[in-house]
């Protein structure tokens, strides 16, 4: 290679490493020290200069941000502020448990925090007074944002109680609650319709940091404390669990979900059961971080150059990466309407790998301004599908254009139309292939007549073959059909026969869902199948009956009337009928209409002495919300509800990663459904 193309490749594998870790630093999660990102820097120039052909409009070299300067005043760190070890799987955690272990060849006390996702700061009292604030910069030196943390109500002025030091450096998280975001987020958008904090954490990082010390005064931030740097003049402590203690006592807030442990198996459920419960605690975590709580064994383990041997982080799959958006989809549904979708380079997120997400709808394209090409921060919580949250802008390659929501159906190539006021297009040909596809596939679906084995790449290999053109033609298909398709054996094709043939005596309720009428869910489809009983009985009563009924409004009835209006859904009707559907089985677990069908679609197994309630009644309420209770723990169990003396059933959840929630996690579930 000569000398020009290897300065090229150099450079350009320079620009990647200074853009990532400029990207650390303004989320201060900086991972070299100031001076090696110097270096860098400076070789960039260097062979810039040297080769001025090679500058190109994109680095960091011609960017007047490009080259980062904090406004701030350097903050010496007395103690350095250290970094953790992470754990991403069970096995590292319980390596880290051994080996520390057998650093003090004792048994070991571990103490659980969650780990905050925030930014870390040292708060330094002389006196009992606030005399400095930092950011932990590079660990040795970070900047000095005195005036920034007086503005936070958390952070105490002046400590208090009887134990003062005279000199105290605290280190916690500033952190940013998830309805703080939310409003400042809603606010941002409200003023200029794009928005500039994409997570609590940024948001966080930035709302801290800012030159105007008004604008941080404005932002609702929050602290947790966990840690001291230097001390003197304290009283001694012996373990982790009375510092934290005596930290309350001086008037700092210290995370309530702080538990101590006898065993790292112990440790291990502690940080599943944070892991289920992550979304119930408004503010965003990361993972757990596990100490050891006695302090003198603390010392003894002493640390590593980056990190102390005495704790480590065990990591949750993060929930929000950024990935390169390849193209934007939209696809046509069940009641015609256009929903824009992000095709991705596959990233790892939420614990799946993620290739496509929801972009919601044409506005949000349109506010978002995403563009093919765009790096974008991918989201995926708990059990939520994925979404798009905006465009890394400083990432934009220069000339991409806006992309623009097609004014035709990507199918049929009809107009689509948008009512006013909508925020969706939608394609209103009914014979659209799309919608009758989105129809099948909605029918036979688990909230509806819940047909094992007739998903959707099957409706599609169905209707493609001409087998099938609305959902009643499924109930003509033959075995011969079925196992002339491709890949699909005549073993299948006989179990799906019998399962299509078994839901012709599927209850009413959820015969009612299955043909797809525009705002008819499961709880008004219940409502109507428990008053009425036949679909007959439906169809023939008055709106002033249907509106009666708990639940139902003006909305749906009208909606439900409307559909019957149109004739092509009243022969669909009929020819289900004459393929032998039932309209009036009855529901056969005594649906309690009220309550929504939040758990579908998940299993739980109880297990040890629930306090607050029977196994029974915890099952029931399971049950009336559409899940299921199974009594053995399998890869395919959603959580497992763990009372007091649990045995080996909870061991098998944490040995197969399945999320335990205790009962106050349940009963939240319950109330809240799953966030
Ligand atoms: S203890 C010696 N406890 O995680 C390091 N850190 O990855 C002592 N963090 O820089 C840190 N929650 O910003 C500790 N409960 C917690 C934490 C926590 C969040 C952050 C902190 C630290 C980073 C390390």
């Amino acid at each position: 290679m000569s000398d020009a193309s290897n300065a090229a490749v150099r450079a350009a594998s320079l620009r990647t490493e200074i853009e990532y870790h400029n990207d650390r630093y303004y989320n201060d999660e900086q991972e070299i020290a100031d001076a090696e990102f110097d270096a860098l820097l400076r070789e960039l120039i260097q062979i810039e200069t040297e080769y001025p052909e090679l500058v190109i409009d994109g680095s960091p070299t011609q960017r007047p941000g490009g080259v980062r300067q904090s406004s701030f005043a350097p903050a010496e760190h007395l103690v350095p502020m250290l970094s953790l070890d992470n754990a991403m799987s069970k096995d590292e955690l319980v390596a880290w448990g051994v080996r520390a272990a057998k650093l003090v060849e004792r048994d070991l006390e571990f103490v659980t925090e969650p780990k905050m996702d925030g930014l870390a700061i040292s708060l330094l009292y002389r006196d009992g007074m606030l005399v400095r604030g930092a950011t932990r910069g590079d660990g040795r030196v970070g900047e000095d944002v005195t005036e920034n943390v007086r503005t936070i109500g958390e952070v105490p002025k002046q400590l208090r109680g009887k134990r003062i030091p005279s000199l105290l450096e605290i280190r916690g998280e500033i952190y940013m609650s998830l309805t703080a975001f939310e409003t400042l987020a809603a606010a941002q958008r409200d003023a200029n319709k794009t928005v500039v904090v994409v997570n609590p954490r940024n948001a966080a990082a930035g709302s801290l940091r800012q030159k105007d010390v008004s604008v941080t005064a404005s932002r609702d931030l929050s602290l947790f404390c966990y840690q001291l740097g230097i001390v003197e003049g304290a009283p001694t402590f012996e373990t982790h669990r009375e510092v934290l203690e005596w930290m309350s006592e001086l008037g700092f807030s210290v995370n309530p979900h702080i538990e101590t442990h006898c065993t790292i198996e112990a440790v291990f459920s502690e940080c599943n059961s944070l892991l289920g419960r992550r979304h119930l605690l408004g503010y965003d975590i990361d993972g757990v971080v596990v100490k050891v709580n006695d302090l003198g064994q603390r010392s003894e383990m002493g640390f590593t150059s980056k990190a102390p041997r005495w704790a480590i982080a065990f990591k949750f799959p993060p929930e929000e990466r950024t990935t390169v958006l390849r193209d934007i989809h939209v696809s046509i549904g069940r009641t015609g309407r256009a929903t824009p979708f992000a095709m991705l380079e596959p990233v790892f997120v939420g614990g799946v790998t993620v290739s496509t997400a929801t972009l919601h709808n044409q506005d949000e394209v349109a506010r978002k301004d995403v563009r093919p090409g765009d790096t974008v921060v991918v989201r995926r919580a708990g059990d939520v599908i994925p979404e798009v949250v905006g465009p890394v802008l400083a990432k934009r390659p220069a000339g991409l254009v806006p992309w623009a929501f097609p004014k035709e159906c990507p199918v049929c190539g009809v107009p689509l139309a948008r009512e006013d006021g909508a925020a969706n297009s939608r394609c209103l040909n009914l014979s659209c292939a799309a919608r009758q596809w989105s129809l099948i596939v909605y029918f036979a679906s688990r909230g509806a007549m819940d047909i094992e084995g007739l998903g959707d790449e099957r409706v599609a290999q169905f209707v493609d073959a001409g087998l099938v053109v609305d959902a009643a033609d499924i109930y003509n298909l033959t075995i011969d059909d079925i196992a002339a398709i491709p890949r699909l054996g005549a073993k299948s094709a006989a179990a799906l026969v019998a399962a299509i043939a078994g839901s012709k005596q599927t209850p009413l309720w959820r015969v009612l869902v299955a043909l797809g009428i525009k705002h008819v869910g499961p709880s008004a489809a219940q409502a109507f199948a428990k008053y009425f009983r036949t679909l007959d009985a439906i169809f023939d009563a008055p709106v002033e009956r249907l509106i009666e009924l708990d639940g139902v409004g003006a909305v749906i009835a009208e909606s439900l009337k409307a559909w019957i209006e149109i004739p092509t859904n009243t022969a669909f009707v009929e020819k289900l009928r004459a393929a032998g559907v039932s309209f009036d089985t009855a529901d056969d677990r005594g649906y309690d209409a009220s309550v929504e069908p939040t758990l579908a679609g998940l299993t739980f197994v109880l297990t040890g002495t629930l306090g607050g309630q029977t196994r029974e009644a915890a099952a029931a309420k399971i049950e009336a919300r559409a899940g299921k209770v199974t009594n053995s723990v399998s890869k395919k169990t959603s959580y497992v509800v763990a009372g007091d003396a649990a045995g080996s059933k909870l061991a098998k959840a944490e040995l197969l990663g399945v999320t335990v929630l205790d009962e106050a996690a349940f009963d939240r579930l319950i109330e809240h459904g799953v966030a």
